[in-house]
């Protein structure tokens, strides 16, 4: 792991660990040559995983925003349909979930009470459970048919971070697992994903090569009071994190939303004082992440013709959207389904230079626990 003496806070060390975090979580379980995912803690047989019809992703706080773009990728991969829901209102809903259901519970800890409390429920009502934790041998381990460790060592700062985007490399590998199991990935498929899973380390590597900029950015912004992060569909739970980043260590107000929603109400606070950072990436090679790109380029328009400050990020080489922000980060070209682990990496970064610049606590915010063990 990266020498921690080179860093002033857990947060910043963390952030910059994230590539070995990954490499640790990912290169272990695939095989490029055979386009193979291996998961050995999946104690559930292949038959039943073949015969998953439903897929319920339970977490809280981060845990849930990578929830959320598993939902995204096990529909994409597995055919599956899947919700998500918020650990602590799983119980409020009486979940109508039992037999050929699967129960994905996400959490860092491995000790959120909402968390356990749900997988107990989800368990009697007879649904197979899988956790993805990075404490091994914790609670949701022990008590899961299957689990997948998050390997990004131990996670100190409340705020989560490299738990995160190892979370959301175990909900792709598990996407990709299933979809090999249903029969849903060609092999030529999966062996593009993997690729692709691999690179993933050495784009980080680049995001984080770039941290000053993000810091000068911060030095702009981090007297603020408000923000707004927007993204559309698997770009949205990221816009929901850098949100809950910014508010967690620097307790500026922020507020994620989905882009195409903005019409919808939240224009009416768009103006010149308050900031938006805008998730308008793309896969130059999917079409419907160009589709969802022209429509970010659109709504890009509308929000500069109500003066709004804009900072957008970018795909490296698109020219369109640094025309049309105010500021642009650029992120490594990379598959949609595996975007978001590179777009939440410069989000993290100017949480952490606001907060620090602000003199807070950035590994220790007021009111805030590493893990709620109580309900
Ligand atoms: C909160 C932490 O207390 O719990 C968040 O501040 C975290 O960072 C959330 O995402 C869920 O924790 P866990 O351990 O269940 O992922």
């Amino acid at each position: 792991m990266a020498d921690a003496r080179k860093f002033p806070h857990h947060l910043i060390r963390e952030i910059f660990e994230q590539p070995e975090a990954l490499r640790r979580t990912i290169d272990a379980r695939v095989s490029l040559a055979d386009g193979l995912v291996r998961l050995d803690d999946i104690h559930i047989s292949r038959e039943e995983l073949r015969a998953v019809r439903r897929i319920n992703i339970v977490a809280s706080g981060t845990s849930r925003h990578a929830g959320m773009t598993g939902q995204f990728m096990m529909q994409e991969l597995a055919a599956v349909p899947v919700d998500v829901d918020y650990a602590s209102e799983f119980e409020n809903r009486d979940p109508m979930i039992g037999r050929g259901e699967l129960s994905i519970f996400i959490t860092q800890s491995g000790e959120t009470a909402d968390t356990n409390a749900a997988q107990h429920e989800a368990r009697q009502k007879g649904s197979r459970t899988i956790a993805i934790t990075n404490v091994e041998g914790s609670t949701i381990a022990r008590e899961a048919d299957g689990f997948i460790y998050t390997h990004a060592g131990p996670e100190i700062s409340i705020a989560s971070t490299k738990a995160f985007t190892a979370q959301m490399a175990c909900l792709f590998l598990f996407a990709l697992y299933l979809g090999e199991i249903k029969e849903k990935v060609s092999t030529a498929l999966a062996q593009h994903y993997i690729a692709e899973l691999l690179a993933l380390p050495r784009k980080t590597e680049t995001i984080l090569a770039a941290a000053d900029r993000v810091e000068r950015l911060a030095e702009l912004y981090y007297r603020v009071d408000d923000f707004m992060f927007l993204g559309r569909a698997i770009h949205y739970p990221v816009a929901m994190d850098g949100a809950l980043k910014l508010k967690e260590v620097s307790y500026i107000h922020a507020e994620g939303y989905p882009t195409g929603e903005a019409k919808h109400g939240p224009n009416a606070l768009i103006d010149f004082r308050l900031p938006l950072v805008v998730i308008a990436t793309r896969d130059s090679k999917d079409a419907g992440s160009v589709m969802r790109y022209e429509k970010n380029v659109g709504n890009m328009e509308g929000f500069k013709k109500q003066g709004a400050t804009v900072i957008a990020l970018a795909t490296e080489g698109d020219a369109i959207v640094p025309k049309l922000a105010d500021h642009t980060i650029f992120i490594p070209e990379a598959p949609e389904l595996l975007s978001p682990i590179l777009e939440i990496v410069p989000l993290q970064l100017f949480a952490y230079y606001a907060a620090a610049k602000r003199g807070l606590d950035v590994d220790r915010p007021r009111n805030l626990v590493k893990a709620v063990t109580l309900e």
